[in-house]
């Protein structure tokens, strides 16, 4: 396989632009997420008129590959969400662990998808700047004034609870402050639950994201979880990806689980989980509706596919899941 590479895409998936404490370079990997994402909605990748809100468009054009990353991130993501969703009948929660600036909220509140309730978990400064955002903005205000049947919005800096959604700031490795927060919120153990961790765990040591899942099997009866980070990171791209990220303060603490799909698979089912499934990005590309990738291809143009599928080959889609046999949750798959 190629080694040879764009400087933007074995960092643009992950990177920060300033880093200069511990967490400021992990927080960072916020923007840069919203940013690829932003540019990749701009183009027509796919439809989200929320992420303006949230972030500026990039000046600087993103390389046709990594558009295509995000395209398949997003779309495979969001192919689990629904399928747990379907499976549920929507009588469930949504649990977003360093959700960022995602808008997934507000895409399903317009697809007529809604949980009972969805909740963000990031850092607090983050959760600041999204807060900021949506007092601010009335697209992304009054979906959730909507749905709240009270006069009054319970929001301070760090946390907004509200009927259907709610954003905590908390840090994931902190789990008596996490567990705390979200059922201050009505988090309802009882509920079937989906966990979602997109491009998140890698930046916590493997011990850290193992008390995390264990913490998540160990709370809930029926649950899924949904990971999404790198894989295949054993090899020269993997190296250089790790390098380029340590130059910016920005340590992959937890690439060590990310060695294959197999050790992605063994820390899910070593901790709690019953069952465990993963795919490499280039494999679920290759999978997606022959429509949609005519579709995308024909938006950019991208001279050397072997930059698609080195790129997405270091990436990986994984899924777990526990109880909920009555509901098939063992049956969702990509
Ligand atoms: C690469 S961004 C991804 C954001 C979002 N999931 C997305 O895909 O657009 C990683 C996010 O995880 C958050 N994060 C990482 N470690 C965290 C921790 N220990 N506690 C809370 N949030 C954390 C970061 O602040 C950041 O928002």
């Amino acid at each position: 396989m190629a080694t040879r590479q764009r400087e933007s895409s074995i960092i643009s998936c992950c990177s920060t632009s300033s880093c200069d404490a511990d967490d400021e370079g992990v927080r960072g990997t916020c923007e840069d997420a919203s940013l690829c994402k932003r540019f990749a909605v701009s183009i027509g990748y796919w439809h989200d008129p929320y992420i303006e809100h949230f972030v500026r468009l990039s000046k600087e054009r993103k390389a046709p590959e990594i558009n295509r990353g995000y395209f398949a991130r997003v779309h495979g993501v969001s192919q689990l969400i629904k399928a747990f969703l379907r499976k549920t009948e929507c009588h469930c929660q949504i649990v977003n662990l360093g959700a960022g600036m995602d808008t997934t909220f507000w895409r399903l509140k317009d697809e007529d998808l809604l949980p009972s309730k969805y909740f963000e978990v990031d850092f607090p400064m983050i959760v600041t700047r999204k807060l900021h955002s949506i007092k601010c903005k009335p697209p992304l205000s009054s979906p959730i004034l909507e749905l709240h049947s009270e006069d009054t919005l319970q929001m301070d800096g760090h946390i907004l609870d509200s009927k259907r959604y709610a954003v905590i700031g908390a840090d994931l490795r902190d789990l008596s402050e996490l567990e705390e927060k979200l059922k201050k919120c009505n988090m309802n153990t009882q509920l079937p639950t989906l966990l979602i961790a997109e491009c998140v765990l890698v930046y916590m040591t493997p011990e850290q994201s193992a008390n995390l899942l264990k913490w998540a099997a160990n709370s809930f009866e029926r649950a899924m979880f949904i990971n999404y980070e790198q894989v295949n990171m054993g090899d020269r791209f993997g190296q250089i990806m790790i390098e380029n990220l340590r130059r910016r303060q920005c340590d992959l603490a937890g690439v060590e689980t990310c060695k294959s799909l197999e050790s992605q698979k063994e820390r899910l089912l070593s901790n709690g989980w019953e069952t465990a499934s993963a795919v490499d990005m280039m494999e679920l590309y290759n999978r997606l509706p022959r429509a949609e990738v005519s579709r995308i291809e024909s938006l950019e143009f991208l001279d050397e596919m072997e930059l698609l599928e080195q790129l997405m080959r270091h990436y990986c889609l994984c899924w777990a899941t526990k109880g909920g046999n009555e509901l098939g949750l063992k049956e969702i798959t990509y």
